[in-house]
């Protein structure tokens, strides 16, 4: 089954259509989406509860009818603003009529909007009709990393590469060694100046000392797989 991957810009990816992660889009410089293309949102799949990752999931879920997944002192948040959400944690499986997700550990804080605790921050594995797309969330380098390669055997990775927040381009080729994805996506660069690095670096070094391919996308664009 062929898997639609969209990157509207620094984590966001709208998958096939209808699910939308991290949907930071009307701050980020970067981002153009047409708002018709919201309306079909079915879920929001949240990794923490950051402003350039809840972003602005909570108005694009008041105007469709979008439910939300997060981890659970995220969702409670989200709740309490009148959405439907389902509140999840670390180690669990959530299912949906696309598949499923797993909602695994990263090494980062995650805090609401008003500062206090947002619950920890997560990396997403989704599984579409069979095929696992990891949403690596934002994290430093952690050695579990292992675990999921083995364990889940992702076969699509979205990681973070801009340093400063998150693991920069070495870290993350360590990562990839680790996870043995098929395909590599780049994301959380290059947004802000101080999350700018070299992209192609990035990818010459993830085609050339590991057995996955590195695919960059721009802001915009989409793949196929
Ligand atoms: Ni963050
Ligand atoms: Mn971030």
């Amino acid at each position: 089954m062929l898997t639609n991957i969209k990157f509207i810009g620094h984590s966001c990816f709208l998958i096939n259509g209808n699910i939308l992660i991290d949907p930071f889009i009307y701050s980020n410089p970067t981002a153009q989406v047409i708002p018709e293309e919201l309306k079909k949102v079915k879920d929001i799949l949240l990794t923490h509860a950051h402003a350039d990752h809840l972003g602005d999931a909570i108005e694009i879920a008041k105007k469709g009818k979008a439910k939300i997944t997060a981890i659970f002192e995220l969702a409670n948040y989200c709740a309490s603003k009148g959405l439907i959400t389902q509140g999840c944690n670390i180690g669990g499986k959530v299912d949906f009529d696309w598949g499923y997700a797993h909602w695994l550990q990263a090494q980062h804080s995650s805090s609401l909007p008003d500062g206090s605790y947002g619950g920890v921050a997560a990396s997403i594995l989704l599984n579409i009709d069979g095929k696992k797309i990891l949403h690596l969330g934002d994290t430093g380098l952690h050695s579990d990393m292992k675990m999921i390669g083995d364990f889940y055997q992702p076969e699509i990775v979205l990681i973070p590469i801009g340093g400063f927040y998150t693991m920069g381009i070495n870290e993350a080729v360590e990562a990839i060694k680790w996870l043995k994805p098929k395909i590599v996506i780049p994301m959380h660069y290059d947004t802000f100046s101080n999350i700018q690095t070299d992209v192609n670096q990035f990818q010459y070094m993830i085609n050339n000392s590991t057995e996955a391919k590195c695919i960059v996308l721009k802001p915009s664009r989409d793949i196929t797989l």
